[in-house]
């Protein structure tokens, strides 16, 4: 295969199993050619300008997107955007369904009308290139291809010129991109108007003033390329544009045709509670390329974790040291006794020891430290049947990591360690690259195939925003990229407020799985402090019931249970976590509003049972929900973890109140959740 097919054939090769193929020339300049969603009401009309390429959506006949300008602009020549012509189109249907190996739905439709537009300049240089479109029912890809082509061979990109010209001043959900401020995505989320958003990172979701259509805005089959963040309107227009994330210098891609870009997505849907599940990038992405995945396994895990964040232990050597042997030990026993699959221990490796962050290059991935016996304990954990999760904090090292990468995870799989988490804390990494750059970009891919080669999943922290990967490579199974529950431990940061997980679920979840790690009882953070922390102190900032729902509602098919052992002995509601589960056949919001509520239903995959998460913001809330998604004819047991009485996310987030009843498909549960509160279910068949 050339380079240019295998190029193409990346996103290709899925064996589409219908496909009409369409060759015409739209020789007409000023007719709009145009691909609608297989249902009609997604279309996209693609037309020359004034000499420029301009896109436009519309859904069910309402504009979404304002006729909106693409293009490209390389280094030392001009914009490719001024002069063009449309030389020719083709179109093809694709329809056919995948399986993942794990997810959130076990199934997945890939059913989508394709355009794909070839254009060239009409001056010199005569540069030409192809825009896909894909036309699906939940929403538009398209993307951009340039052939191999005399006047373009090795090239650089200073900025892409695609456009998103809103046709409604949408109530925007968005954390910034300012590389002034953390180059990470660990904000509070911002809403307001489009016209007047900051320049944000995506997923980026928008809801129309009427409320009739949600927008999501992001990139998916991230590749070799600049991360997409999306520069906010100039004084009160609605046009948003691309941003890369730069290298060094201030360039953004380094590249050479034939080259195809990542797509650009925009999520279509009524309500919000459509969105998610999300799988239009998981269909713009190519296919397994691992073959066997049965090594690949969703799991819960613990960890000597929590305990560095509440300063009850530390990393670096020491009478704190969490990682040694001792401690190693009784996490294993505790994950073996209470069917928990793994167990993550950071702090084992040397490095640790002075300003972490500062030295990166101190982190050794093979060397232990001398109190803990790497050896002996992925043998202990072995024979106890729990998975061992290996902790690489690089500190932005990447140099530094990849010299050691080989023999890293050779040694990790000799010893049997099937899962890293991995961690990139710095805010631009040593060599003063953006942490969204491409070199970053490559950094992370590299990884991924350096994991998949030793059969090893992955979990990693401050990562490149998730643009479905998971579907080529599912050993990238989990990140963090959002602002997670650790920063409810930290003095100083605030924590996050009760609306934050509802905010989430409609916008960095839609991206893909997140490392959020719920699951802490311990609320008032006593063990840490001594003490009940004050409410204006970092603390839990949710009911202990919505810790539960949490592990419902926030996908991660690597599930921490994130608090430390000792504060789950005698708890009831431990219950909850040891019995959900992590891999999904399907998966339903039967609720939802951004920033106020989520209620999601889950079905686990291989197994009869049904999970529901509830979770609200500050404010407390009632729902009816209706049981009609079991068989009928069948009767079940809900166990509900419900707020207890009186119980409050700031004054009284302790009680739980645990209850069972009988329920058929034609029951309705009265799901009652309290201030900051929340409630866990799981449905099993009556015996
Ligand atoms: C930040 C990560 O999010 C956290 O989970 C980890 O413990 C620290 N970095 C240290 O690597």
């Amino acid at each position: 295969m050339d380079r240019w097919t295998r190029c193409i054939s990346r996103s290709l090769i899925a064996g589409a199993v219908s496909i009409t193929m369409l060759t015409g020339y739209a020789g007409a300049q000023g007719r709009a050619l145009r691909v609608t969603s297989p249902d009609g009401r997604n279309a996209v009309l693609v037309e020359i300008r004034e000499g420029n390429l301009a896109y436009s959506i519309q859904r069910q006949g309402r504009p979404i997107l304002l006729p909106s300008r693409l293009g490209m602009e390389f280094r030392a020549q001009t914009p490719l955007r001024d002069s063009l012509i449309i030389t020719g189109s083709t179109r093809r249907t694709v329809d056919q369904t995948w399986t993942q190996p794990w997810g959130e739905v076990a199934r997945v439709r890939d059913h989508h009308n394709e355009l794909r537009v070839s254009v060239a300049e009409r001056r010199a240089p005569l540069r030409r290139f192809d825009v896909v479109f894909r036309a699906f029912n939940d929403g538009v890809g398209f993307r951009y291809e340039f052939p191999e082509q005399a006047a373009l061979r090795d090239f650089v990109i200073m900025e892409e010129l695609t456009e998103f010209s809103l046709a409604d001043n949408a109530r925007s959900w968005w954390i910034p991109s300012d590389r002034s401020r953390l180059d990470r995505s660990e904000m509070l989320y911002s809403s307001s108007p489009v016209s007047v958003m900051d320049s944000v990172q995506t997923p980026l979701t928008m809801e129309t003033l009427d409320s009739r259509t949600f927008i999501v805005l992001h990139e998916a089959n991230l590749v070799d390329y600049a991360r997409m963040n999306i520069k906010g309107p100039y004084m009160d227009n609605r046009t948003l544009r691309v941003a890369l994330a730069p290298h060094k210098n201030g360039e953004k891609v380094y590249g050479r045709t034939p080259f195809v870009t990542p797509w650009r997505t925009l999520q279509l849907a009524d309500r919000a509670e459509d969105l998610a599940p999300s799988v239009l990038g998981l269909n713009l992405n190519p296919p397994n390329v691992l073959g066997d995945v049965s090594w690949i396994k969703p799991m819960k895990y613990v960890g000597i974790w929590w305990g560095m964040h509440i300063n009850t232990m530390t990393w670096s050597s020491g009478p704190k040291h969490g990682a040694t042997t001792a401690n190693t030990k009784r996490y294993i026993d505790f994950a073996a006794a209470n069917g928990l699959g793994g167990v993550l221990v950071e702090g084992w490796n040397v490095g640790w020891d002075g300003d972490w962050i500062k030295n990166a290059n101190a982190f050794s991935f093979t060397k232990p430290y001398p109190d803990y016996d790497l050896t002996g304990l992925a043998a202990y954990a072995k024979q106890k049947g729990v998975s061992l999760i290996a902790h690489n904090e690089t500190s932005g090292g990447t140099v530094n990591y990849e010299r050691q990468i080989d023999s890293a995870f050779a040694l990790y799989q000799r010893l049997g360690i099937n899962a890293i988490k991995s961690g990139y804390v710095t805010d631009t990494t040593p060599e003063g690259h953006s942490h969204h750059s491409q070199f970053m970009v490559r950094h992370y891919r590299k990884v991924i195939e350096k994991a998949a080669q030793h059969r090893i999943m992955l979990d990693v922290h401050e990562p490149i925003h998730d643009t479905g990967e998971r579907r080529t490579y599912p050993n990238m199974m989990t990140r963090e990229g959002a602002r997670g529950q650790e920063y409810n431990a930290w003095s100083g940061e605030g924590g996050n407020p009760p609306e934050h997980e509802t905010i989430l679920f409609f916008t960095r979840m839609l991206a893909g799985p997140m490392d959020f790690t719920p699951g802490v009882f311990d609320i008032l953070i006593e063990r840490g402090t001594g003490r009940p922390r004050r409410p204006d102190e970092s603390r839990i900032r949710t009911t202990l019931a919505k810790q539960l729902a949490l592990y419902i509602v926030l996908y991660s098919p690597l599930q921490m249970a994130a608090d430390l052992p000792e504060n789950y002995e005698k708890k009831p509601a431990f219950q909850f976590i040891r019995d959900v589960a992590v891999d999904w056949e399907e998966s339903r919001v039967l609720e939802g509003k951004i920033g106020d509520y989520v209620v999601v239903a889950r079905k686990e995959r291989n197994g009869p049972e049904w999970f529901i998460g509830a979770i609200t913001d500050e404010e407390g809330r009632t729902f009816s929900v209706p049981l009609s998604f079991l068989p009928r004819g069948r009767s079940y047991v809900a166990e509900v973890y419900a707020d207890g009485p009186g119980a409050h996310w700031l004054t009284n987030p302790l009680p739980v109140a645990i209850s069972k009843r009988t329920v058929t498909a034609g029951s309705t549960l009265r799901v009652v959740l309290a201030p900051g509160g929340g409630q866990a279910i799981r449905i099993r068949p009556a015996r």
